[in-house]
């Protein structure tokens, strides 16, 4: 901790933006919400919620929509389900439900009544926020990594004060599903971020560092969401925020250290299935002994 870093507030709010329709799924999609598929035994919101409150984040801000109530009910408690289970003695099982809400968060759902684009999705958190700084995460990134990311990301925070934004290397051929940066290297995985553009055509995108969904942002992007413009796919954009903000505040990207899975496509989806069942310990070996029968 420096003198500069001393006095600023701690982190502990997070933004989850689960309004999105996850068309790319469809019919899984048609009746509840994508963040609530399941990598093996677990939905990928729970995921997300379980690496904020590793990183000490306790207030969960979730951005919802139509369709989203399974959501509120995941975190919540499930009376008929618990009295159940206690009932015929599954005291494991009983841990498992109401352990879903790691002990000690708050969740809060704000609905977000249009779907105007991610940057008017956290722009709808503002009056939970303020001018605090805060996290976001894209619950369909999985990351897989020892520290989770967001914990990587605070610890960085509080040493250099800045906004941080999670990146990495992709393939040029996929800028174009991509926030795209330009960065000066500041540090080891550490770069300052000179240009920040949304969804780049390859030819002409800045670099091949692209934006995964982990965010830690001054309270001041607030003021950058407010004045946006459509931007790509005629969305408001949070990218386009964060690029205006560029010219007030320095903002940071960070090459996290972890596996990131994109469960916003099939593809993705089933490897992050494949990689968590190969670690899960009830049925690892039993998955792994089948995948070998499989070649
Ligand atoms: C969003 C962001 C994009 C970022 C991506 C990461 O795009 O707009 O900048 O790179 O998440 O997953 P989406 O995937 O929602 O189109």
């Amino acid at each position: 901790m420096t003198d500069r870093t001393r006095y600023m507030k701690k982190v502990t709010k997070v933004v989850f933006p689960v309004a999105g329709l996850g068309s790319r799924f469809l019919p899984a999609t048609k009746a509840s919400p994508k963040e609530m598929l399941p990598v093996v035994d677990k939905p990928l919101i729970q995921y997300a919620v379980e690496e904020a409150a590793e990183a000490g984040i306790t207030d969960m801000i979730f951005i919802t929509g139509r369709n989203k109530r399974a959501i509120e009910d995941h975190f919540d408690k499930a009376y008929e389900l618990e009295t159940e289970l206690t009932a015929k003695n599954k005291m494991a099982l009983l841990e498992v439900v109401q352990s879903a809400a790691p002990k000690g968060i708050n969740c809060i759902y704000i609905r977000q009544t249009e779907a105007l684009g991610l940057g008017h999705a956290v722009l709808c958190a503002q009056p939970v926020v303020g001018d605090e700084p805060f996290a976001i995460i894209l619950a369909d990134d999985l990351i897989d990594s020892k520290v989770s990311v967001m914990r990587q990301m605070i610890a960085l925070y509080e040493e250099q004060g800045h906004s941080l934004i999670g990146v990495e290397n992709i393939p040029r051929a996929n800028t174009g599903s991509y926030g795209i940066v330009a960065t000066d290297p500041v540090g080891p995985r550490l770069g300052r971020i000179t240009r920040i553009v949304e969804k780049p055509k390859p030819e002409v995108a800045p670099s091949t560092l692209g934006v995964v969904g982990r965010y830690l942002l001054s309270g001041s992007i607030f003021n950058h969401l407010r004045n946006l413009k459509p931007g790509s796919g005629g969305e408001l954009q949070l990218t386009d925020a964060i690029a205006s903000m560029l010219d007030d505040v320095p903002v940071y990207a960070y090459e996290f250290e972890g596996k990131r899975y994109d469960c916003g496509d099939k593809l993705g989806y089933l490897e992050a299935t494949v990689a968590f069942g190969l670690k899960h310990p009830e049925v690892g070996e039993g998955f792994a002994a089948y995948l070998r029968t499989l070649k």
